[in-house]
């Protein structure tokens, strides 16, 4: 009977510095993986302190405030709400001479430094 384990640890030893290599190939792979997926998700603990300036006029419940003509955020899609973030800061919306409430609320998104800022804010709205 031929012997199959000595076969097998006689490959192994022979290609052990590929193996070491495909193996450590597959964990980087995953550790990318899971770090891409980390970056997509917002972060409500980091959100909320990113949230404070907002509520000056949005409420700190998110329901909005006719006295700042802000409107209600709480319950809203999260996919809308970084939508309108990144209108406001890239100049999409707030940019036209007429629209005086969108350009106020321009200066503030100006003020979520970056995609991340604005997905963790807005993961924080959500727990409201
Ligand atoms: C100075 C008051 C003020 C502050 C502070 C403020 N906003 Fe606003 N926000 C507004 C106003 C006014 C509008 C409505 C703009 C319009 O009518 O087009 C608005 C609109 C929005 C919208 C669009 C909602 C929709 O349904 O289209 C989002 C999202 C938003 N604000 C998020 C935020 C976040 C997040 C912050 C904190 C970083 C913030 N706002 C801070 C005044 C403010």
């Amino acid at each position: 009977m031929p012997d199959y384990l000595g076969l097998k640890l006689e490959f192994v030893m022979k290609h052990k510095t590929k193996i070491t290599l495909v193996f450590l190939q597959i964990v980087a792979v995953f550790f990318l993986a899971t770090s891409f997926a980390q970056a997509q998700d917002g972060n409500a603990e980091a959100g909320k302190g990113l949230y404070a300036v907002c509520s000056g006029c949005h409420g700190a419940d998110g329901m909005g405030m006719e006295a700042t003509n802000s409107p209600r955020l709480q319950g809203q899609l999260e996919s809308y709400l970084i939508r309108q973030l990144q209108y406001f800061k890239s100049g999409i919306r707030g940019s036209h001479k007429d629209d005086t409430y969108g350009a106020t609320m321009k200066g503030m998104a100006a003020t979520l430094p970056h995609d991340q800022a604005i997905r963790d804010v807005v993961a924080y709205i959500s727990t409201l």
